[in-house]
């Protein structure tokens, strides 16, 4: 199948986590006039699109994950005329919209579940699972992704409902048509207002098996992982023909649907070019190899990575996909560990090793996205004490460990300063001065205390800076096809060192080096492409044009990409 162009495929997403982004009005709360503040700032560095986390109504028990309205702003971030605004100011500049999608669950305040709690005959009661007691305890046995169970008794009908996320998270039942009716007429509602696509929130958990299985047991815990009961659940992509169909083959928009736990079978079938029913998926098959594999619950644990596991997962996914759907490319998110501090180094490499994260993500085949901060080398924080984290996913694993099962604290704090999802959220750190620039109030949570050395005003001035860098590589992809049309070839596969692949579209082939490690590998061409005439297209250490390409000792974080001929 020839690969089908389009505005999406060619565009680079910049993702940004709106609490932690720019604070307009000194509440120390990241807000939408702060976005449009800072749009130009998003102009410069080339980028097309911009993913927007829930900026919708909610109690934030989950950050905005947690919707109890789907159609208004939450008054934190503004009004939905300051949206209005933010639309129009970034149709102006040429940059398009996605808005975040979650629909899985609802908030418990959310008007839906308020009805649907009051009693077992409420027209809204099968909006969400309720199930009864079994056997004296919960309905099942599944454990809640965000720890104990996934299950809350509510004593008005004397019954339990389903929250695979908090308890105030609560799970949408898709069985249900009339809901699904509800969801289709909310998104058709902001298409029309003229937004450009849709990020699902775990749209992979949208169907459950239907009884409802207990999960097998695998560890000591009360309760267990039970994701095969509802993750890539059996009516999941009946639901999303039947979405597409109702709203998003009607618009055109770029799709990607968040989905934990998904090979490249179902990322084939998903983003399929006309079979499937959205544009690309976030995997996480990558995200997983600094994992305990035998962890259920993730961001519990730390594991050493190997670089043949990122290649065979990445290569995996660039061979499968390609000519058949597409990929989206990440390397941190506002669930992540800062990429540069995961996979490269954020002490004295860290500018090069941002660079070379950035060229990965640039040159694989697929759209890239950015997360906040990422331009400019942002780190992980190690906040001292568990008080000084707002995430509920870190505050419920270290009160699990700590306080329930009489964990060692600086155990579960060494986890945490690896992998706590505020990691990603510290205030982006625009200037040296008080706050990073953020906030003229008292921010949310605490600025990275290296902000003073780290922040977007020093690397503006700086041509040689992780954001030039960037600008750089999005300039690239919208001037040289081959880097988003082109097949990927994975060629030395065994280096433990050395990740390396060629491009190639037509008589166009790029060769892209990149040393993920601290030591000096050596890089031999493979002789079948030996070249009279390599050019240098991009890399992040002078380059001496005199020396031969056929074998380079390579620096440290070292990453080049030639254009053969
Ligand atoms: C994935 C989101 O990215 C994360 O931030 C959130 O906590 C869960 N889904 C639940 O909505």
């Amino acid at each position: 199948m020839q690969i089908q162009k389009t505005w999406w495929k060619e565009s680079v997403v910049y993702q940004i986590y709106p609490r932690s982004f720019y604070d307009s009005n000194g509440d120390g709360i990241g807000d939408l006039r702060g976005i449009i503040q800072k749009l130009d700032y998003l102009t410069d560095l080339g980028v097309d699109v911009i993913w927007l986390c829930p900026v919708y109504r909610s109690p934030n028990d989950d950050n905005g994950y947690d919707i109890s309205d789907y159609q208004d702003i939450m008054p934190e971030f503004g009004t939905l005329a300051d949206w209005e605004e933010l639309l129009a100011q970034m149709h102006q500049r040429g940059i398009k919209l996605i808005m975040d999608l979650v629909v899985n669950h609802t908030s418990d305040e959310h008007p839906w579940f308020v009805e649907s709690r009051k009693s077992k005959d409420n027209p809204y009661r099968d909006y969400y699972i309720w199930r009864s007691r079994k056997d004296g305890r919960e309905p099942n046995n599944w454990a809640s992704l965000f720890g104990g169970s996934a299950w809350q008794y509510d004593e008005a009908t004397d019954e339990y409902y389903l929250h695979l996320f908090t308890k105030k998270q609560v799970d949408l039942n898709w069985e249900n048509p009339k809901l699904r009716a509800d969801i289709y007429a909310m998104m058709r509602w902001w298409l029309d207002k003229g937004i450009d696509g849709f990020r699902m929130d775990v749209i992979n958990m949208i169907s459950k098996a239907p009884d409802l299985p207990d999960a097998p047991t695998v560890t000591g815990d009360r309760y267990q992982y039970g994701g095969q009961y509802f993750i890539n659940g059996p009516r999941l992509r009946e639901f999303l023909a039947e979405m597409k169909r109702e709203v998003l083959s009607k618009y055109d928009i770029v799709t990607v649907g968040e989905m934990p736990m998904v090979t490249t079978e179902h990322g084939i079938a998903i983003t399929h070019a006309e079979t499937g029913h959205l544009n690309m998926v976030f995997q996480f098959e990558h995200m997983n190899i600094d994992e305990d594999p035998s962890a259920a619950l993730s961001r519990r644990s730390i594991w050493p990575w190997q670089l043949r596991d990122l290649k065979r997962i990445m290569t995996q996914w660039q061979n499968d996909l390609a000519d058949k759907g597409w990929n989206s490319q990440y390397l941190s998110n506002h669930d992540m560990p800062r990429a540069v501090s995961r996979f490269g180094d954020d002490g004295q490499y860290r500018v090069e090793s941002a660079k070379l994260l950035a060229t990965f993500l640039h040159m694989l085949q697929g759209t890239p996205y950015i997360y906040q901060g990422e331009e400019i080398g942002m780190t992980n924080v190690k906040f001292p004490s568990i008080e000084d984290y707002r995430d509920v996913e870190t505050r419920n694993f270290y009160r699990e460990f700590v306080e329930e099962n009489h964990g060692n604290p600086e155990a579960v704090m060494q986890i945490i300063h690896a992998k706590s999802r505020d990691n990603a959220r510290t205030p982006l750190q625009w200037n040296a001065s008080e706050q990073a620039g953020f906030t003229s109030g008292t921010p949310w949570i605490q600025v990275n205390p290296n902000y003073t050395t780290i922040n977007v005003e020093r690397d503006r001035a700086d041509s040689n800076s992780i954001f030039a860098y960037y600008q750089e590589l999005i300039r690239l992809r919208k001037t040289n096809p081959v880097i988003i049309y082109g097949k990927y070839h994975l060629i030395l596969d065994d280096d433990p060192a050395i990740y390396a692949f060629t491009r190639t579209l037509d008589r166009d082939r790029l060769l892209v080096i990149l040393n993920f490690t601290k030591t000096n590998p050596v890089f031999v061409l493979p002789d079948h492409l030996s070249t009279t005439d390599p050019v240098l297209l991009i890399a992040n250490y002078p380059v001496d044009a005199t020396k031969e390409l056929q074998k380079i000792t390579l620096q440290p974080f070292e990453a080049r990409v030639y254009r053969l001929s």
